[in-house]
C-alpha cells in the first residue's frame, strides 16, 4: 500500500485564514497539513497537501494519487459544483476519497448544494471547519487499514 494521503484543494483555498474568515475561519492550509500529519503520522502515513486555482493541475494530481496514495481528500472548492473533469478523474482512482466543505454548503447558495464529486466520494463532510480535514483523515486511515 502506498502509505501517503493526497489532501487536495482547489480555487482560492491558498486564501484561507485571509479570505471572507467569517465563512472559512482564520486557519490556514499550512494548519491542515500540521493537523492531519499529527493524525496520520503515528500511522506510518504521509500527508501531502496541494493547492492549486487550476481544474488541470487537480486532475494531474488525481492521476498521480493512483500511483501514489492510498487515499484523497478534496475540498474541490468552486470546482465541487461544475466540474465533471474532476469527478471522472476521481472515477480513475481506485482508494477511497472523502469530500470537504469547510462551510455548510446546504445552509448556503442554491448553487453549493449540488455536488459533481459526491456520486464518487465514500463520505462527504461539510460545516465542520477545518476539522472536516481531520475527520476526513481519520476515515481513510481506517477506510485504508492503517
Ligand atoms: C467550499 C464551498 C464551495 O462552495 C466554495 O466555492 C469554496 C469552498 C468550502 O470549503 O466550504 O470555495 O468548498
Amino acid at each position: 500500500m502506498n502509505r501517503q494521503i493526497y489532501i487536495l484543494n482547489g480555487p482560492n483555498l491558498n486564501l484561507l485564514g485571509q479570505r471572507e474568515p467569517e465563512i472559512y475561519g482564520h486557519e490556514t492550509l499550512t494548519d491542515v497539513e500540521l493537523r492531519c500529519a499529527a493524525i496520520a503520522g503515528p500511522r506510518g502515513v504521509q500527508i501531502r497537501l496541494l493547492q492549486s486555482n487550476h481544474e488541470g493541475q487537480l486532475i494531474d494530481w488525481i492521476h498521480e494519487a493512483r500511483h501514489a496514495a492510498c487515499g484523497i481528500v478534496i475540498n474541490p472548492a468552486a470546482f465541487t459544483h461544475t466540474s465533471v473533469a474532476i469527478l471522472d478523474a476521481l472515477n480513475a482512482f481506485e482508494g477511497p476519497v472523502i469530500e470537504v466543505h469547510i462551510s455548510n454548503v446546504h445552509k448556503r447558495e442554491a448553487f453549493r448544494h449540488h455536488s459533481y464529486v459526491s456520486a464518487r466520494a465514500e463520505g462527504v463532510i461539510a460545516g465542520l471547519g477545518i476539522e472536516g480535514y481531520e475527520a476526513a483523515t481519520r476515515r481513510v486511515l481506517t477506510l485504508v487499514g492503517a
